[in-house]
């Protein structure tokens, strides 16, 4: 069985979570591999409806193994609540795994994430204040502090020391803000620690196992590749890869042992805050569509910007992961109007340009639509591709031929079964 990394194609909250709750059926093995407790993902299925923010989507199915993986940066805190509120509702977590090289994100990392946004003024990236760009920062900075080094008590406490007297400096005076207690830190984080000790191990030995076996192993994506900190929109991105590429690094898997790349798109636009986005629906059409989809963050609330598809970020997405399918979620959504707009192009200062890197010429394109009529009927009790309206069909059919790879999947709602499958994933 292969490796699939499921992938948002978009700014992320394309439906991820349920979209890897769905393949969880089949596999062995789910794997988190970017970002931090700014994603949440929504999973509706017979044990409830949930918002994960850091345990893969694949933890309602007790013979797969879901790991938080090298590339996640974890908030012990929220985990542990995350973990308590699962159990509570009767959701085992046994088979939840830690790798011990994932950094941890600390009090000063919340800290400085609203300090930092709070100076960024009017240039505010709107960033979800949960520590994450501080936390990658200090990976780079090599001065991260990772799961793995809670299980040793002596090197935390001084590694803690080290890093808490000069991230004091910064608070203090750069920010005029209060130093922290290493006391304080070191016993709050040692009690998370001997919490989460029995989850925290190395992982890539397991991935590595779990292709050995043959499984089904899903590489669980945050975010969304037009957030890429590389290839999104600098510097209006989140601070780790959402890519496919990324999902290697983030697994602790080798390139050549990815055998799918899943897209997954929502049948429209949306972002949550700061940054160009070509196809932004300023009117009553976006506000239906937020108020119809529920389009409000799930970590922190915000309305989402909603707009017509657009095909020209989208392809380029495809690009930049190698796309092998696509999922389109959320087509229910489109079903009570009575046409679409797809943009099929972009055009600045008269030119047709693709996908460009510079946010200054982004927010100038000119998006080039087309139309296409609406169905104007429920989809939402639909299986089969076929028995879709021609209209809906032809919409789904003419994203695919945009986006330049098979889409897979169609969901219809929010639930695991609603799900019309058009082209196999294997
Ligand atoms: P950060 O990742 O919290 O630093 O936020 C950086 C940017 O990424 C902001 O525009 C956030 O709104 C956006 N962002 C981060 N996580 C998500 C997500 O899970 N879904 C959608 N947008 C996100």
């Amino acid at each position: 069985m292969p490796v699939v990394a499921v992938i948002g194609a978009q700014w992320g909250d394309e439906g991820k979570g349920k979209v890897v709750d769905m393949l969880a059926q089949q596999a062995r093995m789910v794997v988190r591999f970017s970002g931090g407790d700014n994603a949440g993902h929504s999973v509706v299925n017979p044990h409830g409806e949930f918002k994960l923010h850091l345990i893969p989507s694949g933890i309602f199915n007790a013979g797969v193994a879901c790991i938080i993986s090298n590339g996640v940066v974890i908030n012990p805190a929220v985990l542990i609540g995350e973990i308590d509120s699962l159990n509570e509702r009767g959701v085992d977590t046994g088979h939840l795994f830690i790798s011990d090289r994932a950094h941890l994100i600390m009090p000063y990392h919340l800290l400085l994430d609203g300090l930092e946004e709070e100076a960024r003024g009017g240039r505010a990236i709107g960033t979800t204040r949960k520590g994450v760009g501080p936390a990658f920062t200090d990976k780079t900075a090599r001065l991260g502090i990772r799961a793995g080094d809670l299980l040793d008590e002596k090197a935390f406490r001084e590694r803690l020391g080290a890093v808490l007297e000069y991230k004091n400096i910064i608070l203090t005076k750069v920010y005029n803000a209060k130093p922290l207690s290493l006391e304080e830190v070191f016993s709050q984080y040692r009690q998370y620690g001997e919490r989460l000790a029995p989850h925290i191990r190395e992982t890539t030995i397991m991935v590595d196992g779990a292709l050995g076996r043959g499984e089904l192993v899903i590489l669980e994506g945050a975010q969304g590749a037009l957030l890429d900190p590389d290839f999104g929109t600098y510097p209006y991105t989140t601070s780790s890869s959402p890519l496919a590429a990324g999902a290697c690094l983030g697994a602790g898997l080798g390139p050549t042992r990815l055998d799918r790349a899943l897209g997954v798109y929502k049948a429209y636009c949306t972002r949550v805050g700061g940054g160009p986005m070509p196809t932004e629906l300023n009117d009553a059409t976006g506000e239906l569509i937020r108020e119809r989809a529920g389009e409000y963050g799930t970590t922190t609330g915000r309305a989402r910007r909603c707009g017509w598809f657009d095909a020209v970020a989208a392809r380029f997405s495809s690009r930049i992961n190698g796309l092998t399918g696509a999922v389109v979620t959320r087509l229910d959504i489109l079903d009570i109007l009575p046409s679409l707009k797809v943009c099929v192009g972009y055009e600045l200062d008269g030119k047709a340009i693709d996908f460009p890197s510079s946010i200054t010429a982004l927010a100038r394109c000119k998006p080039v639509y087309e139309e296409l009529p609406g169905w104007l009927t429920d989809t939402t009790g639909v299986r089969d591709f076929n028995k879709l309206p021609a209209e809906a069909r032809g919409y789904v059919n003419r994203l695919e031929e945009l986006i330049g790879c098979p889409v897979n999947l169609v969901c219809v709602g929010p639930e695991r079964g609603a799900v019309i499958e058009k082209t196999p994933i294997f």
